[in-house]
């Protein structure tokens, strides 16, 4: 495996790999990797002559509040799990290079962004999309592959691709779960032993929702309260949001119809979590972007 730092380096190497006509999967990261990030990279190895991980912690996309400065790191881990999964290139750029100067000019998401996590984290999608417009210039990416656990991310990067013409196919992967049903995350590390114990019944409170709507249940109000009752019930965890929208507009619904999201947000102490399903109208798992 090849352990690329700097800019100009990985231009010439995703340059060449394009001059041959191999095709380039890339994986962006911010690293501390797991089995989710695995799953990425072992679905890029599977459809792509070359693969590309990226470790970024990105400071762009984290709030004057949030965990950056926290955010856990563990560079000699990750290069070994990046060479036990057949990367190519694990490329580990410097922020000195990446973001030499103040920014000169931004990119603004206006839609997909005022539901979820967009209206909690301000700023956060504007600095997401502003690192993969600069990750994908330098490794040229043919397929970018990226998790369902962050599905609003996925919404707003297929609006970056689309509206930019970035000409690159976006493979959605589904969420990878511990046993116990709890999706894997980097910020799970920061959960105390009751909190790691209670966590699981996020999904539980979803998997309960997707009942509902299994049942006949069509008012989105009900499912939402319905699922926020759950966690209310089960965890000691302070809710962020509820919401049952379109997806991948992210748009309202009265009634359910086409392909939705049931998403949460739940601050523990230790870490604020994140969980989702998209469903079509019947309540079946369905996983594409359109
Ligand atoms: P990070 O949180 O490290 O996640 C990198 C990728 O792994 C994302 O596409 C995310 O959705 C996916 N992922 C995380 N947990 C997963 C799980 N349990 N199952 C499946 N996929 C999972 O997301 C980011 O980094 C950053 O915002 C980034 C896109 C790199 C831009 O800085």
């Amino acid at each position: 495996m090849n352990i690329i730092r700097s800019i100009a380096e990985m231009q010439q190497f995703s340059k060449q790999c394009q001059r041959r006509g191999q095709s380039i999967g890339f994986v962006p990261t911010m690293g501390y990797l797991h089995v989710g990030h695995e799953q990425l990279m072992k679905r890029a190895r599977s459809e792509n002559d070359i693969v590309v991980t990226s470790i970024f912690v990105n400071p762009l996309q984290f709030g004057p509040n949030e965990d950056f400065d926290r955010y856990p790191r563990d560079e000699q881990r990750d290069i070994e799990i990046a060479k036990r999964n057949n990367v190519d290139v694990l490329f580990l750029p410097h922020q000195a290079e990446m973001y030499p100067d103040e920014q000169g000019i931004t990119i603004e998401v206006r839609n997909r962004t005022d539901v979820l996590c967009g209206q909690r984290r301000e700023g956060h999608f504007n600095g997401v999309v502003t690192v993969l417009t600069k990750l994908f210039h330098l490794t040229l990416p043919t397929n970018a592959y990226f998790g369902l656990k962050d599905a609003q991310q996925l919404a707003v990067v297929d609006l970056l691709v689309s509206t930019y013409n970035f000409p690159i196919k976006l493979v959605p992967v589904p969420t990878v779960r511990e046993p116990d049903g709890l999706a894997m995350s980097s910020r799970n590390v920061y959960l105390t032993e009751k909190e790691r114990m209670e966590a699981p019944f996020l999904y539980q409170a979803l998997k309960h929702g997707q009942k509902l709507i299994i049942d006949g249940e069509k008012n989105p109000v009900n499912i939402v309260k319905e699922v926020i009752d759950f966690i209310d019930s089960n965890t000691h965890g302070k809710i962020d949001y509820v919401e049952l929208l379109s997806y991948p507009d992210l748009l309202p619904i009265d009634k359910l119809e086409g392909q939705i999201i049931l998403a949460l947000a739940v601050h523990f102490q230790g870490a604020r979590l994140i969980d989702n399903l998209i469903l079509d109208q019947e309540g079946n798992i369905s996983e594409q972007l359109k």
